[in-house]
């Protein structure tokens, strides 16, 4: 009898752990967004973004924002910054010319041994107004094995759903891409909050604004440029002189969502230059110090509290299996190539 009861207990839990890990009854997970790509995949590398390069810098803080969040790094006068620049493929390999979309990934360390790490897009908004209308999203716009095209009815459905989503369609397909990773504003999208000495709760969204003009390129540049192209410039230009961009702080009114990163705030709401970041220098990603680092965007000092934007929950998760796999890889000697060595097979 003790031993049923005993064997019955353990079932209860076994059973448990697969339904909290996802195993059974098809429950979306945060390892259902990274798809099959955590054992299928290069190893080593990153599960998005793949194709990256790290940098180094300083962040010379403004002062400006430190009446409105008691965060270290706004009243420290420089804090040291390691980051990354990459493309929004998950390919390490991919030509830059396969996606408009750039990213820099940023970690400050203040000299009270907080961090603040961020991932921030050169998109203004994320699709959807949660984490589920990604993979929705990524299904309705797979292509039909049948015609290479998606499916419109596929596609409707997925707009009848979601149909915030459509402003972040056509900006991606009309938008120009950047020649120049030095050139492209990089927002956070997900909003989060300011904690002020005097326990004022200030939500916000930020963005790095370039201090170099953009040029965008047409479908046609882009077609005659080189497949390293964005990686070759950022080096050279680093090279002759640093890059700067300064963090703009973008302050919510009342009324203004800060669950839906979908919807981005008037333009004309204040905004507080919080100070510069500049980088100094470039170091090819399987050597530099970004390559073992996960730019998890929950990751905030004290003085800044995130939202209950439901995205931004879900990738702290998301963000956990795509590091632990890459890193495991490397651990265990399967990476070759995303360490910089030769791949002896
Ligand atoms: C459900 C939505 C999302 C999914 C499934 C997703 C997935 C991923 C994954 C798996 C990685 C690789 C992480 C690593 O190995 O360290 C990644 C990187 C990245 N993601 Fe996301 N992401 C999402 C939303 C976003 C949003 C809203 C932003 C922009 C604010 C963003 C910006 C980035 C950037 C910049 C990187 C590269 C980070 C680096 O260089 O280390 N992602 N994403």
């Amino acid at each position: 009898m003790p031993v049923l009861a005993i064997a019955s207990i353990v079932a209860a839990l076994a059973l448990s752990l697969a339904w909290a890990a996802g195993l059974l009854g098809g429950r979306t997970t945060t390892r259902t967004f990274l798809g099959d790509s955590l054992d299928h995949f290069e190893p080593g590398y990153r599960r998005a973004h793949g194709k990256g390069i790290c940098f180094a810098g300083v962040f010379h803080s403004s002062k400006a924002a430190a009446t409105l969040s008691t965060a270290r790094v706004f009243a420290q006068d420089q804090v040291p910054a390691i980051g990354r620049f990459s493309i929004g493929t998950a390919d390490p390999h991919a030509a830059d010319t396969s996606t408009t979309t750039v990213s820099m990934a940023l970690l400050l360390s203040a000299d009270d041994q907080s961090q603040w790490r961020m991932k921030l897009n050169n998109a203004p908004y994320f699709p959807t107004r949660d984490a589920e209308g990604f993979l929705a999203q990524r299904s309705a716009f797979e292509p039909d094995p049948a015609t290479g095209q998606p499916d419109p009815a596929r596609v409707a459905a997925f707009f009848e759903k979601y149909p915030e989503a459509r402003k972040a369609v056509e900006y991606k397909a009309t938008a120009p891409g950047p020649s120049s990773f030095a050139q492209a504003q990089y927002n956070v999208i997900n909003a989060f909050i300011l904690l002020a000495a005097d326990g004022k709760r200030q939500p916000v969204r930020w963005f790095m604004r370039p201090h170099a003009p953009f040029h965008g390129l047409s479908v046609e540049d882009r077609a005659r440029l080189g497949h390293d192209f964005l990686f070759d410039e950022i080096q050279q230009r680093v090279a002759q002189a640093p890059v700067y961009w300064d963090l703009v702080l973008q302050l919510a009114q009342a009324g203004d969502p800060v669950d839906d990163p979908s919807q981005p705030w008037p333009a004309e709401r204040q905004q507080v230059v919080a100070g510069t970041l500049e980088v100094t220098g470039i170091r090819d990603q399987a050597e530099g110090g970004c390559r073992d680092i996960n730019f998890d965007p929950t990751l905030v000092p004290s003085g800044i509290a995130l939202s209950n934007d439901p995205v931004l929950a879900a990738r702290a998760g998301i963000y956990s299996h795509s590091y632990n796999a890459r890193l495991r890889e490397i651990a265990f000697g399967k990476a070759t190539d995303a360490i910089g060595k030769k791949d002896d097979k």
